[in-house]
């Protein structure tokens, strides 16, 4: 079967630059950053950029451009019986990250649309907590599914079997093409409207004054490098699938570098906007900055509304606050069903288009937990387990397999053939000791911190029967495919290199 391509190399750096930026660039950043030390939060953030996440990308680009392959498949032509890796990676995404990823961008959707009336009332955080989501007391109370959330769902879901059905280049690339200056361009009105608010350099300072006495905190770069690892889509398998459709001639590294400079340059830049709007909240109701955020969720669900209410012509400006989510988040997540289809597809020689189709209505039916009145709860602790522990681990394992059971050496020269930004010793250095040690401490502080506390302050038995058995669950699933035979002869081929 003939392997999709990319029409043209931008085509795949607005892909992957997609992917990347996503719901957690626009409002996750902002108050990472806000919380851990302000200015002083960018050293340990670029130095997670520089030291994890670019050395990672360029890892990920590599193996999907050398071995031509989705994630299992690449994973599968570098060592048999490390195929489950790769499906682990895409399941886990697929039937975890993604399910409530959508239900976050159909929120977003329910938002642009109050935007125009102001349909939160006067108080956005009983209106977000009680009456749009009705959030119960505990994740076992399922309670009902909220309609609202519902029916934007099946809108975006339609949306996302819609571009990813129409191919790599007339879906996907296209999609990205329109949508990412869209989106640039919007971020740019907002960042422009904000700075003009009252009170608008009172946020950006709360933002930009460093407090170095935080970097002393291990919790500080925790978070960095976990903000790198969820924003560059690493250990999504998504990077190895946009790779795979790269022509032989691709500028691997030269293209990595651009993804992760762009998708941070993206965050700091519409941290603008975000810490404008606080500052403006701060100053209109006399009281510190500090005081205005409460918790990630709430700021661009609670703050951001209170806000647009105040703004003269509020309306449109939440109604584009809103429109950068649901756009950033449909770039992202249509990456994700691509991964995963990319997969099965190597693996089965299934047809692309009927199996999307399916993909995509499992996937939706998958989806509705997370728009019951459980669904915040749900999503708090499925995202907490499936991002601290199944993607960290699938970082990790990336490195041992690449960097220990394949000659690391082999990729970097293929990679130095075709990119203009050679790599040296160091790479090697930094994916074979460097990043696993350094995600291996921060998984075990994670894991320390936990059984010290339970997560989130929930029950044990909730944690362990939504968040660890849902982790489970897609490594079993990872298992089960890959004991599967092959249905196709695409593992028997092997890379590109000529080493
Ligand atoms: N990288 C995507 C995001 O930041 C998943 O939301």
């Amino acid at each position: 079967m003939k392997r999709e391509r990319w029409k043209s190399q931008l085509g795949f750096l607005l892909a992957a630059v997609g992917s990347a930026i996503g719901l957690g660039n626009i409002w996750r950043f902002s108050y990472m950053a806000y919380e851990n030390g302000g200015g002083a939060f960018l050293i340990p953030y670029m130095t997670a950029l520089l030291t994890a996440g670019i050395p990672l990308l360029i890892l990920e680009f590599g193996i999907g451009h050398e071995r031509m392959g989705s994630a299992p498949l690449a994973y599968a032509k570098i060592k048999k019986n490390w195929e489950w890796l790769g499906w682990w990676a895409v399941t886990l995404v697929m039937f975890g990250i993604v399910l409530y990823y959508m239900v976050v961008i159909a929120w977003c959707l329910n938002f642009f649309v109050l935007s125009f009336h102001l349909g939160w009332g006067d108080d956005p955080n009983a209106y977000f907590f009680k009456d749009f989501l009705s959030v119960s007391k505990a994740p076992s109370e399922i309670g009902q599914i909220r309609t609202p959330i519902f029916a934007a769902l099946v809108i975006i879901w339609f949306l996302n079997w819609f571009i990813v059905y129409r191919g790599v280049q007339k879906g996907i690339e296209l999609a990205n093409k329109i949508f990412m200056p869209l989106l640039f361009f919007l971020t740019g009105v907002l960042v422009f409207w904000s700075l003009t608010l009252d009170g608008a350099m009172v946020g950006i300072r709360a933002y930009l004054t460093p407090d170095f006495s935080k970097l002393s905190n291990p919790k500080v770069w925790i978070d960095a490098y976990s903000q790198i690892f969820f924003t560059l889509s690493l250990g999504f398998g998504i990077m190895i699938a946009y790779a795979s459709y790269l022509p032989a001639k691709a500028n691997i590294s030269r293209n990595a570098i651009l993804t992760g400079v762009i998708n941070s340059g993206y965050s700091l830049f519409a941290g603008l906007a975000v810490f404008s709007v606080l500052g403006f909240m701060a100053t209109s109701h006399g009281k510190p900055v500090s005081e205005i955020v409460s918790q990630s969720i709430g700021l661009a669900f609670v703050a951001y509304p209170k806000a647009v209410s105040l703004i003269p012509g509020g309306n449109l400006f939440g109604a584009i606050f809103f429109l950068c989510l649901v756009v950033a988040g449909l770039s992202s997540s249509i990456s994700i069903i691509e991964a995963f289809t990319s997969a099965m597809v190597d693996k089965f020689g299934l047809r692309r288009k009927p199996l999307i189709t399916v993909v995509s209505i499992l996937g939706f039916l998958g989806s509705i937990i997370f728009t019951t009145q459980a669904g915040l709860l749900w999503l708090d602790i499925v995202d907490h387990f499936l991002t601290h522990y199944g993607l960290v681990v699938v970082g990790i394992l990336e490195c041992i397999l690449v960097g220990w059971c394949f000659r690391l050496k082999v990729l970097r020269n293929h990679i130095n053939r075709i990119s203009s930004v050679k790599l040296g010793v160091w790479w090697d250095l930094l994916i074979k000791y460097f990043v696993p040690l350094v995600l291996g401490i921060i998984l075990l502080v994670d894991l320390c911190n936990e059984l010290r506390k339970p997560y989130g302050g929930y029950s044990w038995a909730s944690l362990i029967l939504i968040g660890r058995d849902w982790l489970l669950l897609t490594l079993i699933a990872a298992f089960m495919i890959a004991s599967r035979p092959w249905k196709t002869d695409n593992h028997k081929a092997g890379g590109r290199s000529r080493d």
